[in-house]
């Protein structure tokens, strides 16, 4: 008998099954969406924290929280560590709201991957993230989720109506997920008619096309008191929707594979996304386009490779503010995703902790860099800068 797709993903799947399983089996209208289980011992939290064992008791008395007994010792889940960071730190809304778009030209060089571990890195680290897919493959919405998003949403529950000039609400579109500190406005494939409709749609005039161009950075500009960072993930290839994220953000980050093909498509990529913003700026030169950093980010990379060693140094020379470390494609990574999960969520290696650590450390030196820039961006009072002079020239 002919195996079903659900079969033959279990039986090669070799750990958890159940992420799995309820990708393929939810029903419209089902939303069950991922918990997050991990929990963290009393040692873990005084050092996630900077904090003392005896200003921990003290706060998590004072805000009733009990951590719970796993195993042997006792242990608090991230919900309850993040109430007990806000007491012992009030968080500083940022001056200037950090709104991150990762872009590429190409398809499957790691966009998704790098902006979810990056949105839950800073989740851990206390920002509260709100991460947007605008990419109607939806790859983020199923990592964060643990949803099927063409069967668990409506475009109508995405960024499209926005997008389309027909709602104006984003707010009550975003969902809290298990993640304490992660909200996700979800995409899905229904949303890409947001791509086109949101530009031409049913616009009557020139001018009001080119305002749809900023609709998004005006909007989001209004989440500073509710977010410390916005995460957007995008689509391959040059879109509207992409152009108008780009203008959204004052922090451009773009993964380049080290091979031959990559490096060729972002040069293209690049070109293209400049020449656009340019001819942005002259039909509209009253407006701004704010981006205050543009970064590069070398993905997929084997350092055992003798080719990728080259290509690597090929992409710093092209794109000089490209991230000193690699996101390296990790053992690690693809166990966990094979869970459905990331190496954040799971609470013990899947292969060895040797694996488990390569990865944590790879991931900590990249994460640093980013969270500088981020960092440099909050407290920035104002970062209408043209990104053309800033980081293009
Ligand atoms: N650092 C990594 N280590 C191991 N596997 C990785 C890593 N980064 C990405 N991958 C895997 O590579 C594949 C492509 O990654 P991803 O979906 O993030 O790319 P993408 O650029 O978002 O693709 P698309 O253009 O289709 O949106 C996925 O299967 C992902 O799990
Ligand atoms: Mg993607």
């Amino acid at each position: 008998m002919k195996k079903s797709l659900l079969d033959t993903l279990n039986t090669t799947s070799r750990h958890s099954r159940s992420t799995v399983e309820a990708v393929l089996s939810a029903r419209r209208g089902e939303r069950q969406y991922k918990e997050f289980t991990r929990t963290w011992k009393i040692n873990a939290v005084i050092q996630m924290l900077g904090t003392t064992a005896t200003e921990l008791a003290r706060v998590s008395s004072d805000l009733d929280i009990h951590p719970t007994k796993v195993r042997y010792q006792f242990e608090y889940s991230l919900d309850q560590i993040q109430r007990i960071r806000r007491q012992i730190k009030k968080p500083q809304p940022p001056k200037t709201l950090p709104v991150i778009s990762v872009m590429s030209g190409k398809g499957g060089c790691s966009k998704t991957t790098f902006a979810v571990y990056l949105a839950q890195k800073l989740v851990l680290e206390g920002k509260r993230v709100l991460f947007i897919d605008t990419d109607p493959q939806a790859s983020a919405t199923s990592i964060v989720l643990a949803v099927n998003p063409d069967i668990a949403f409506e475009p109508d529950d995405t960024i499209a109506p926005f997008m389309m000039g027909h709602d104006d609400d984003l707010a009550s579109k975003a969902i809290v997920t298990g993640m304490s500190g992660l909200d996700l406005i979800p995409c899905c494939q229904g949303a890409s008619i947001m791509d086109l409709q949101g530009i031409a749609g049913d616009s009557n005039s020139s001018a009001e096309v080119v305002n749809r161009f900023w609709t998004l950075r005006e909007r989001l500009a209004e989440f500073k008191d509710q977010y410390d960072v916005l995460i957007i993930d995008t689509p391959p290839t040059v879109t509207f929707t992409n152009i108008r994220c780009a203008i959204a953000s004052n922090l451009i980050i773009s993964p380049i594979a080290p091979s031959m093909t990559d490096i060729c498509s972002s040069t293209g990529y690049e070109n293209t996304l400049r020449d656009y913003l340019e001819s942005l700026m002259e039909i509209a030169p009253e407006k701004s386009l704010g981006i205050y950093e543009r970064r590069f980010l070398i993905s997929q990379y084997d350092h055992r490779l003798q080719s990728h060693r080259n290509f690597a140094e090929l992409i710093r020379k092209t794109y000089p503010t490209t991230y000193a470390t690699p996101f390296s494609n990790l053992a690690e990574i693809s166990n966990t995703n094979e869970n459905g999960n990331t190496i954040y969520e799971e609470r013990t290696a899947i292969n060895s902790s040797a694996t488990r650590k390569k990865a944590l450390t790879m991931l900590d030196f990249l994460f640093n860099e980013v969270i500088e820039d981020i960092e440099s961006l909050s407290k920035m009072e104002n970062t209408e800068k043209e990104l053309l002079e800033v980081s293009y020239g």
